[in-house]
C-alpha cells in the first residue's frame, strides 16, 4: 500500500520561485508498467529550462528526467523486474535500443510527459534500468542524463582512440562525467572553465591542462598552443553562441565537434569557411537509449567510477537547487533526495 505521496507539479506559468509541493494520491502501475519509490533526482540544465519556463509545459506537468528508486510494485505481465530491485528511470523511456527515431523520442521524462520529481512514478518496464552495484540513489540518478550522455558521446557517437585529445567545456554535471570517463579510456583530457580554483579541482580528478576561458578568450590558440598547433580530436561544444565558432578553431583538421546544448541564449556564428575548409565534422546529439544506459552501467562497474555529486537538497528545495546551480559554484552533479 502506497497511499498519498509527495509530488512537484509545475504551473502554468512556473519560475524557480513557484516551485511546490503538494500530496495526492500515489498511482497504480498499470499494464506493463512498474511502480518505483523514487528516491532521488539530479539537475540537468535540460531540466531548468524546463522549471523556469523555457521549455513551455502544460500546468501540471512533473519535472526532471532523472530518477533511481526502488521497485514497490508490478504492474499486469511486467517480466524481469522484482519488487525491492533498485533501477534508474531514462530521459528518453521509449528509446530501448537502436537508433533515434522520431517515435522513440518523442517522450522526454520531465519534458513532454512527467518526470521524476515525486515519491512515486509509475513507468514502463522498458524504460528502467537496474542501477550499478554498490551505488547510492543518489549517485545512480546521476547516470541516466549527464553520464550517459558523457558515455555516449565519447564512445559511440565520438568514438574516440586511446590517445587522442578531448576539449571539455566547464564543471558541470556532463563535463566531470565526460573527464572521468575520457580518462578511463586513456584520453588526453583539455578543460576550459571560469576559475582557475575548479581548474586545480579538474586536474585533481584527472585532466592533463585546464585553461581558463575567463581571463584566455582566446583559448583555441592556448590549445593549438598545447597540441602542437594541430587541435584536439573532439571538442564538445556546450555554449552555443558564447563558444561554438571559438570550439570549431580548436578542431583539429577533420577533427569532431559535438554540440549537445546551449547555455547562452542566442544563436551561434556559423564559420562556415573554416568548418568546409578545415573538414570539420559537426555533429549534434541527445543523450541515449536504455540499452547504451546498460551498457554505461557495466562500463562504470568494470572502471570503478563513482560520480562527483557537489551538494544534494531535499525536494522542497527545488528552487534553491536551481538558484545554486545557476550561480556556477557547483562542481559535477546537485541531487535531490526524496
Ligand atoms: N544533448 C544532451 O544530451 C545533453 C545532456 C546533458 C547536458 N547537455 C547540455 O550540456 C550543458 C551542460 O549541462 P550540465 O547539466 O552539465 O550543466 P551544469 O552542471 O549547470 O554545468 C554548466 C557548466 O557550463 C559551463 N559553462 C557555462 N558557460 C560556458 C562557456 N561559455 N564556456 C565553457 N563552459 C561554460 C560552466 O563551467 P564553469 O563553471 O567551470 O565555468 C558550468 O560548469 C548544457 O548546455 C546542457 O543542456 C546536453
Amino acid at each position: 500500500m502506497t497511499g498519498m505521496m509527495r509530488i512537484l507539479r509545475l504551473s502554468a506559468q512556473p519560475t524557480l520561485e513557484n516551485l511546490t509541493l503538494t500530496e495526492e494520491a500515489a498511482p497504480h502501475p498499470g499494464p506493463g508498467e512498474v511502480l518505483v519509490r523514487v528516491r532521488a533526482t539530479s539537475l540537468n540544465y535540460h531540466d531548468y529550462l524546463v522549471v523556469a519556463g523555457f521549455i513551455p509545459q502544460p500546468a501540471g506537468r512533473v519535472p526532471m528526467s532523472d530518477g533511481a528508486g526502488e521497485i514497490v510494485a508490478l504492474g499486469e505481465g511486467v517480466a524481469g523486474f522484482s519488487v525491492g530491485d533498485r533501477v534508474m528511470g531514462a530521459f528518453f523511456p521509449n528509446w530501448v535500443d537502436g537508433a533515434p527515431t522520431e517515435e522513440n523520442n518523442a517522450a522526454i521524462s520531465g519534458e513532454t510527459i512527467d518526470g521524476f520529481a515525486a515519491e512515486h512514478v509509475a513507468v514502463p518496464a522498458h524504460s528502467l534500468c537496474p542501477m550499478p552495484r554498490g551505488w547510492s540513489f543518489a549517485e545512480a540518478a546521476t547516470l541516466p542524463c549527464a553520464g550517459l550522455t558523457a558515455w555516449r558521446g565519447l564512445c559511440v557517437v565520438g568514438q574516440v582512440q586511446p590517445g587522442a585529445t578531448v576539449l571539455l567545456p566547464g564543471s558541470g554535471g556532463l563535463a566531470v562525467f565526460m573527464l572521468q570517463i575520457a580518462k578511463a579510456l586513456g584520453l588526453q583530457v583539455i578543460m576550459i572553465s571560469s576559475s582557475d580554483d575548479k581548474l586545480d579541482r579538474l586536474k585533481a580528478l584527472g585532466a592533463d591542462h585546464g585553461i581558463n576561458y575567463r581571463t584566455v578568450p582566446d583559448w583555441p590558440a592556448a590549445v593549438r598552443h598545447l597540441t602542437k598547433g594541430l587541435g584536439v580530436d573532439l571538442v564538445l561544444d556546450i555554449g552555443g553562441q558564447s563558444t561554438f565558432a571559438r570550439s570549431v578553431a580548436a578542431c583539429r583538421m577533420g577533427g569532431k565537434l559535438l554540440v549537445v546544448g546551449s547555455t547562452s541564449n542566442a544563436a551561434p556564428e556559423l564559420p562556415l569557411r573554416d568548418v568546409v575548409m578545415r573538414h570539420i565534422q559537426v555533429r549534434g546529439m541527445a543523450v541515449g537509449s536504455v540499452s547504451q544506459l546498460a551498457d554505461l552501467v557495466a562500463f562504470v562497474e568494470a572502471n570503478g567510477m563513482r560520480p562527483l555529486i557537489d551538494s544534494s537538497f531535499g525536494l522542497d528545495r527545488l528552487g534553491d537547487a536551481f538558484r545554486y546551480q545557476l550561480s556556477g559554484q557547483h562542481m559535477g552533479k546537485i541531487v535531490v533526495d526524496l
